[in-house]
């Protein structure tokens, strides 16, 4: 089985969204050779869009065999007095994995590593799975978790993506268990995807710049 992943971010408007979800499925439904690797579990796509939009895109993929929905984020508490936050029991009914530890909330929102542990187990305790992203060797991984995604910092958003020597040396370094998934993010397009897509060692990539035309997101599954 092999993952992609598209991390909308914070993109589109509802308009925005609609005529993106429009275009990828009337080109994936029309691709006999996507449906027959989504049918036969060689392919999993996971959406990930702004919260405001999960159930739009779950109406609208509806049935459609190992195409789900994920959050780009969860928060730290089950439910209480926090105001703005998005709790895994709001969402579990429509998602059905979750982005956890992406840089950008590391970097940006200042995440620490004890608050994504905490999300963690909420995603596991609602039935998300968790696809938890470190920027190295360094940020810790729960060994509960199965989706653990590879992203150096300085290849995302960046084009320039990690050389698959120093993806995979990252990989070892990480010692993951055999049940463990590793996927590679970081400036993954439609042209250079195949490689990492059919590596043996790499089990799926996550993509967000890419992501957002539609097209390229169907191409980028189509060729896993
Ligand atoms: P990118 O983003 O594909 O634009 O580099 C990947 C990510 O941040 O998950």
């Amino acid at each position: 089985m092999k993952y992609v992943i598209g991390n909308l971010k914070a993109h589109k408007n509802r308009i925005q969204i609609q005529e993106w979800i429009d275009v990828f499925l009337q080109k994936i439904t029309s691709d006999k050779a996507v449906i027959s690797k989504l049918d036969s579990d060689e392919l999993t796509i996971i959406i990930c869009p702004p919260f405001p939009f999960l159930s739009d895109l779950s109406e609208k993929i509806g049935s459609l065999s190992n195409i789900s929905i994920g959050t780009q984020t969860l928060s730290s508490f089950e439910e209480g007095s926090f105001t703005g936050e998005v709790t895994a029991p709001m969402v579990t009914d429509v998602a059905t994995y979750s982005i956890l530890g992406h840089s950008e909330r590391r970097n940006i929102f200042h995440e620490t590593n004890e608050e994504i542990e905490k999300k963690i187990l909420l995603a596991q305790k609602y039935a998300i799975k968790p696809i938890l992203c470190i920027r190295d060797e360094k940020d810790p991984i729960n060994p509960d978790v199965t989706f653990v995604t590879y992203e150096p910092v300085e290849a995302i958003g960046s084009g320039h993506n990690a050389s698959f020597d120093d993806v995979i040396a990252m990989k070892k370094k990480l010692n993951l268990s055999p049940s463990q998934l590793f996927i590679y993010g970081g400036s993954v397009n439609a042209n250079d995807v195949k490689d990492y897509l059919t590596h043996p060692e790499i089990n799926g990539v996550l993509v967000g710049t890419a992501s957002l035309d539609p097209e390229a997101f169907y191409s980028i599954c189509t060729q896993a």
